[in-house]
């Protein structure tokens, strides 16, 4: 009988999975991998955060399927051998969501929602300035599956959205579209809503900085759901404290839960949400990773492959 490994760290979590794996298919069987499992000799793993143990004992795996879209955490190429092939979820119910939290975090920013909610505290009845959307320019770095939805979602309430990637693209629908490290300055000196979307890797580690953060417009605001990684914490908090930002929308952090005496939970201007802006959505994403098995068995090849140079 051929057999999927189930990695996921919370059991019950794992267990959920197994579940919906064995509604999208009965010709294999599902196994929920622990540390003290012995191997199995699994043809596929499915992981969130898997432990490293796990690659050293199942030596049979074909390839590996990440039950999330950023693949940060697995080490590709060092955890993972270089040469079993990776893939992570595309899309899976993720983008319409990130696309409805970024318009969160847009409206959120541009209305002064989370004035008027310490308003409300207060019983305080104050009215502050409508938007004028010509003074927002929304900037949305990454713009693979996820941010090309997020940025075409947020123009079409009629703000205006540029994207950066690492290089050119085709299709980008009314974004303004710059590239690479030459492009980047530019990129932020034209935004003021920062959205981040970007897959976490060697080169875009801390990428929101004292540095990139001086060149974004004035009264700006920061709006992260890729990694905590991605932000230097001291320089966000200053960036607020010093009114150089109107806020920020976190949904990730360097460490997760964020720890309770981090000073993000209290800082007036941020917003902090438990790394929900993107779920992968069961159904979807087991239904997804099923058929890349039923390709990868006649011997195709599927998408979403991760790169080990680009790391992701
Ligand atoms: C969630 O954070 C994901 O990477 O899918």
């Amino acid at each position: 009988m051929n057999k999927i490994l189930i990695a996921v760290s919370n059991l019950d979590y794992a267990r959920e999975w197994a579940e919906s794996f064995k509604q999208q298919s009965s010709e294999w069987t599902f196994h929920i991998w622990t540390p003290e499992s012995p191997p199995i000799g699994a043809h596929y793993a499915v992981v969130w955060q898997p432990p490293q143990a796990l690659f050293k004992q199942e030596k049979n795996l074909k390839a590996v399927f990440n039950l999330g879209a950023g693949v940060d955490a697995l080490g590709v190429g060092t955890v993972i051998p270089k040469e079993l092939p990776v893939y992570r979820v595309e899309d899976g119910g993720m983008a319409a969501q990130m696309a409805e939290y970024a318009i969160y975090g847009v409206i959120l920013a541009t209305g002064r929602f989370d004035v008027y909610a310490r308003q409300q505290a207060e019983r305080r009845w104050q009215t502050h300035a409508p938007i004028l959307r010509a003074q927002w320019p929304v900037g949305v770095m990454g713009y693979g599956q996820i941010g090309a939805q997020v940025a075409q979602s947020v123009a079409q309430l009629g703000y205006t959205v540029a994207a950066w990637a690492r290089s050119k693209r085709t299709e980008t629908q009314g974004v303004e579209l710059f590239t690479g490290a030459a492009q980047f300055e530019q990129f932020l000196q034209r935004t003021r809503i920062l959205i981040n979307v970007l897959p976490l890797t060697d080169a875009t580690r801390g990428i929101i900085n004292r540095r990139t953060l001086a060149l974004l417009r004035p009264d700006g605001f920061v709006i992260n759901m890729a990694r905590g990684a991605h932000v230097v914490d001291e320089d966000l908090l200053a960036a607020v404290r010093s009114r150089q930002l109107r806020g920020a929308l976190l949904d990730v952090f360097h460490t997760e839960p964020l720890p309770a005496e981090h000073p993000f939970w209290t800082e007036p201007g941020i917003t902090i949400t438990p790394h929900i802006a993107g779920i992968s959505m069961r159904q979807e994403t087991t239904a997804q990773i099923m058929h890349k098995i039923a390709l990868l068995q006649q011997g195709q090849e599927p998408s979403g492959r991760v790169d080990t140079q680009l790391q992701y």
